[in-house]
C-alpha cells in the first residue's frame, strides 16, 4: 500500500489553489437524481469518495461523463433505486440518494451503513423526517426500503443538527407536495451551497444557512447547473500546515466568511490572517499559543477540523484542551500524535494536551481522513523523517494533497509499497 514520506521542519511559503469542497459535492451530485435531463456540475475535485459517487449514480442508471472538474450527468433513466451496501459501506454519504429517489421515483433501497472509526453515525432523524413526510419506512436484510406515492410536507425538528439528514429531506421537500419546516437544522455553508443549486433548479427554499428552512415542494424540478463551493476543511488545514512550519501562504478560492471558528481560533493562538482579493494569506507565528477548542455544529469549532488543530496545540506553549462533542470516537489520531512525541491524554470527550518543543518524525497510520490529515501536518512540523501509511484516507478527501504541499516548499512524497 502507498505511503506519505515527510522530510519535516520546512517553512511553507507560496500560494496554492483550494479545490471543490467534497462535502458539498457529494450530495449536489445526489441531487441530479431529482430531475431528468443535462446537470452540469463544475469544480468537482479529484477523490476517491467522488468516484464513488459516480460509481453509484452509474449503477442507478445515470449517465456521467466527467471532464477534468466538470461533470455532466443524464439522469432521464434511472434503472435501479438500489444502493448497494458495497458502495455505501465505502462511503457512508451514498445514503443522500434516498430522499432524491423516493421523492422522484416514489422508492428507494438504500443498504444501512453502519458504524464507522469516528462514531456509531446512526441515520435515525434522516429517516424519521421522511416518515414524517409520508414515506412508508422498511428494514429488510440490512436495507432501509422506504415506499412514499408522493411525498408531504411536514412539520420536523432534528433532535440534534445533522448535516446529511437536513441534506436528505431538504431534496425530498423540494418535490413533495406542500410545505415542509426542517427545525433545528444543521447551518454548514454546504448546506448553502446544496440549497443555492436546489432554487436554481426551481426549488423553493428558504432559511437555509439557518436553524430554520422552508421548502415549498413543486411538482418538476429542472436541471442543475452550479460550481461547488470551494473546500473550507482543505482551507484549514493548509492554514495550520503554515501557522505549524512559521509559513507565510496564500490560500486561492478560501473564504473567510466560511471558516470564522477555525480563523479565530488561529488568531488567537497568534496566527496572523489577512483577507485579500479571493484568497486568504496566513502567517504562522515564531512561538503558537496554546488554545482550548470545543467542536460544534456551524457556525461552531469544525470537527473535521479538530484533529488538525490538535497537531498544532501539540507545539504550542501551555496546555490546551480539546473537546469534541459532535461524535464519539473522534480521538483516533492522539496514539500515533504520541508516537511522533506528542504530550496529550484523553477523559472521554476531552484531551489535554501539554505542548512540546518539537516533534520527532515516525512511521505512524490513521483510521479516518481527518486523523490522517493530522499526521500529516505534524510531519511536517517534525524533524526527521516520518511516514505515513494507509493513505487512501487522504486520497478520499484531498485533491493532490502532497503535490500541493511540495509547491510550497515542502519535502513530501508518495511512495508505492
Ligand atoms: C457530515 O457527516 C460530513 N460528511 C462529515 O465530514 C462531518 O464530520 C459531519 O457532517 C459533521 O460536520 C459529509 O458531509 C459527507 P451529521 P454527517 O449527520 O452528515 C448524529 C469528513 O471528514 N446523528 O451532521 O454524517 C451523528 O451521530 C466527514 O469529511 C444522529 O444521531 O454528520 C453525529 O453525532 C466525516 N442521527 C451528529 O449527529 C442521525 O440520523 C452529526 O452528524 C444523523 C446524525
Amino acid at each position: 500500500m502507498d505511503k506519505i514520506v515527510i522530510h519535516g521542519g520546512k517553512r511553507l511559503k507560496g500560494e496554492v489553489r483550494i479545490s471543490g469542497a467534497k462535502n458539498s459535492a457529494l450530495p449536489l451530485l445526489f441531487a441530479t437524481l431529482l430531475a431528468a435531463g443535462e446537470h452540469h456540475l463544475e469544480n468537482v475535485p479529484a477523490l476517491r469518495d467522488i468516484a464513488t459517487a459516480e460509481k453509484l449514480l452509474t449503477i442507478l442508471g445515470a449517465d456521467v461523463d466527467r471532464h477534468e472538474a466538470t461533470f455532466s450527468i443524464d439522469a432521464s433513466n434511472i434503472r435501479s433505486v438500489e444502493a448497494p451496501y458495497d458502495l455505501v459501506r465505502t462511503m457512508r454519504a451514498s445514503v443522500l440518494v434516498l430522499g432524491p429517489l423516493l421523492a422522484r421515483l416514489g422508492q428507494a433501497r438504500v443498504s444501512l451503513p453502519g458504524g464507522c472509526a469516528i462514531g456509531a453515525r446512526p441515520i435515525n432523524l434522516h429517516l424519521k423526517g421522511l416518515e414524517a413526510m409520508g414515506a412508508r419506512i422498511d428494514l429488510d436484510h440490512g436495507y432501509v426500503e422506504a415506499r412514499a406515492k408522493r411525498l408531504h410536507g411536514a412539520n420536523i425538528y432534528f433532535d440534534v443538527p445533522t448535516v446529511g439528514g437536513t441534506e436528505n429531506l431538504l431534496m425530498a421537500a423540494s418535490l413533495a407536495r406542500g410545505t415542509t419546516v426542517l427545525e433545528n437544522a444543521a447551518c454548514e455553508p454546504e448546506i448553502v451551497d446544496l440549497a443555492t443549486a436546489l432554487t436554481c433548479m426551481g426549488a423553493r427554499i428558504e432559511g437555509a444557512g439557518t436553524d430554520r428552512i422552508v421548502i415549498e415542494g413543486v411538482d418538476e424540478l429542472q436541471p442543475l447547473r452550479h460550481t461547488v463551493m470551494p473546500d473550507r476543511i482543505e482551507a484549514g488545514t493548509f492554514m495550520v500546515a503554515a501557522a505549524m512550519t512559521r509559513g507565510d501562504v496564500r490560500l486561492h478560492g478560501a473564504r473567510h466568511a466560511d471558516l470564522e471558528a477555525l480563523i479565530s481560533k488561529l488568531q488567537e493562538a497568534g496566527v496572523e490572517i489577512a483577507e485579500e482579493d479571493h484568497a486568504l494569506r496566513v502567517q504562522g507565528p515564531r512561538r503558537i499559543a496554546s488554545v482550548d477548542i470545543k467542536t460544534q455544529p456551524h457556525p461552531g469549532f469544525p470537527t473535521d477540523m479538530q484533529a488538525q488543530f490538535m497537531a498544532l496545540m501539540s507545539i504550542a506553549d501551555g496546555t490546551s484542551v480539546i473537546t469534541e462533542s459532535v461524535f464519539e470516537n473522534r480521538f483516533m489520531h492522539v496514539c500515533e500524535l504520541q508516537r511522533l512525541g506528542a504530550d496529550i491524554s484523553i477523559d472521554g470527550k476531552m484531551a489535554k494536551v501539554r505542548g512540546v518543543k518539537g516533534l520527532l518524525g515516525a512511521p505512524v497510520m490513521a483510521t479516518d481522513l481527518r486523523a490522517s490529515a493530522s499526521l500529516v501536518l505534524a510531519g511536517l512540523a517534525a524533524e526527521n523523517t516520518t511516514e505515513v501509511a494507509r493513505i487512501y484516507h487522504l486520497d478520499r478527501g484531498y485533491e493532490r494533497l502532497e503535490e500541493k504541499f511540495r509547491t510550497l516548499g515542502a519535502h513530501i512524497e508518495r511512495k508505492k509499497a
